[in-house]
């Protein structure tokens, strides 16, 4: 049950008090720190990038957990791993070669997420697997906060989940948006081990209990 590790997406959290926000998710048992950056092209919303990364990276000791909606994120790789980033995960819809992103993160130093829409095949996924430090399926569409969980995906995520154990390839599986008390164990049984939960988490009343109860299902 353990190995299950939830990401906190601060896109929930009381932006104008990060510092004690991210506290709090470390407080209540989150190990990964879940950041959301979007250009208003790739997703139609624009969150925060660069300069809000290298601050949050010097209040944390969890990993940083980046998830680029942008488009042509190779541009950006560099900027981001130097101001913290632990996990960098691109967008396969938002790049034409996935392979010179994941080789600019790796020369980098940093593990390659690589992620896909929800109205993504997981065969797109394919031919990157075995580079792939971590693949993130979305179960929303990427852009907002506290949208409802795609049921759909539970199939996709369990056919990547059999993808890699086919190839004998050991990389962890994360999923975004809905994920809640209901949704999680699904998600966890499908076969995902990271979860990323933002309003979920940052409107419970009590954080910690809002961790024991995903982890605990
Ligand atoms: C949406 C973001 C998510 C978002 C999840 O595009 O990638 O990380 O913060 O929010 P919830 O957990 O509220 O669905
Ligand atoms: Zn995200």
């Amino acid at each position: 049950m353990e190995n299950t590790v939830i990401s906190a997406s601060i896109l929930s959290a009381d932006l104008c008090d990060l510092g004690s926000e991210i506290g709090r998710a470390e407080k209540a048992g989150c190990k990964y720190i879940h950041f959301d950056v979007m250009d208003g092209m790739f997703v139609p919303n624009i969150s925060y990038g660069i300069p809000v990364l290298g601050s949050v990276s010097k209040r944390t000791e969890c990993v940083l957990d980046v998830h680029l909606m942008i488009t042509d994120p190779i541009r950006y790789i560099k900027a981001f791993a130097e101001n913290g980033a632990d996990i960098i995960t691109f967008h396969l819809e938002a790049c034409s070669d996935a392979k010179a992103v994941i080789d600019e993160i790796h020369s980098c130093g940093k593990k390659a997420g690589i992620s896909i829409k929800p109205g993504t095949p997981a065969s797109a996924l394919e031919p990157y697997l075995e580079f792939a430090d971590m693949i993130l399926i979305m179960t929303v569409e990427p852009g907002f906060g506290g949208q409802g969980f795609n049921y759909d995906m539970l199939d996709k995520i369990s056919t990547v989940k059999t993808m890699l154990s086919e190839r004998g390839y050991d990389v962890p599986i994360e999923v975004d948006g809905g994920i809640n008390e209901v949704t999680a164990p699904l998600a966890k049984k499908a076969g995902a081990e990271i979860l990323v939960a933002g309003s979920y988490l940052f409107n419970a009343p009590d954080m910690g209990t809002a961790v024991r109860k995903i982890l605990d299902q």
